[in-house]
């Protein structure tokens, strides 16, 4: 039990961590030329493939996990944990779906050249993409930290 536990955690701090990462290297870009754009996509995508892919997916794997073995428990109602369950599903399923392979679209479109609307296309779902799931997932967060202390 607390292998999956430990997977799960380190699941969301790869997530999360990763997230917050891309979000910081997006900020310092907007003080950059739009030719280095194409170099932010490339490092925005080795922080989602090394780490908000694995890490949702963990978090996913590992919390399926420990649900099975909660199952028919006393805790398998409880508001919270069901908040983290469904939210935490929901965020790693639009990161794993639109987030990762959108990422990926991006070190092979040029900015400056003739699909420059595309790249920008592309990067604005990227950011939303970023922003729904983060959020699902730090509601999430929240819900696990008041499952165990109430809120
Ligand atoms: C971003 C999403 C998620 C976050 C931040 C998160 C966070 C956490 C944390 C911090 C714990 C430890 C709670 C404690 O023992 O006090 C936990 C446990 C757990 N999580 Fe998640 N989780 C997420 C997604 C999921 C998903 C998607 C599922 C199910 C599919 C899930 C199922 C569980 C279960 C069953 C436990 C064990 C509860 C227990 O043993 O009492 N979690 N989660």
């Amino acid at each position: 039990m607390s292998l999956w536990l430990f997977l799960h955690l380190l699941g969301v701090a790869m997530w999360m961590g990763g997230g917050f990462s891309a979000t910081a290297v997006s900020l310092a870009a907007r003080a950059e030329g739009r030719a280095a754009l194409a170099t932010v996509a490339r490092l925005q995508w080795a922080i989602v493939r090394s780490l908000v892919f694995p890490g949702s997916l963990l978090t996913v794997v590992s919390g399926l996990f420990l649900t099975f073995r909660l199952m028919n428990g006393l805790a398998m109602g409880n508001g919270y944990l069901v908040t983290m369950q469904w939210l935490g599903f929901v965020g790693a399923l639009l990161a794993l779906t639109v987030l990762v392979p959108t990422a990926a679209k991006l070190t092979r479109i040029d900015p400056m050249g003739e699909h420059a609307a595309f790249f920008d296309r592309m990067r604005a779902r990227q950011r939303m993409t970023g922003i729904v799931s983060g959020v699902l997932g730090l509601i999430a967060l929240l819900a696990s930290a008041m499952y165990r202390y109430g809120g």
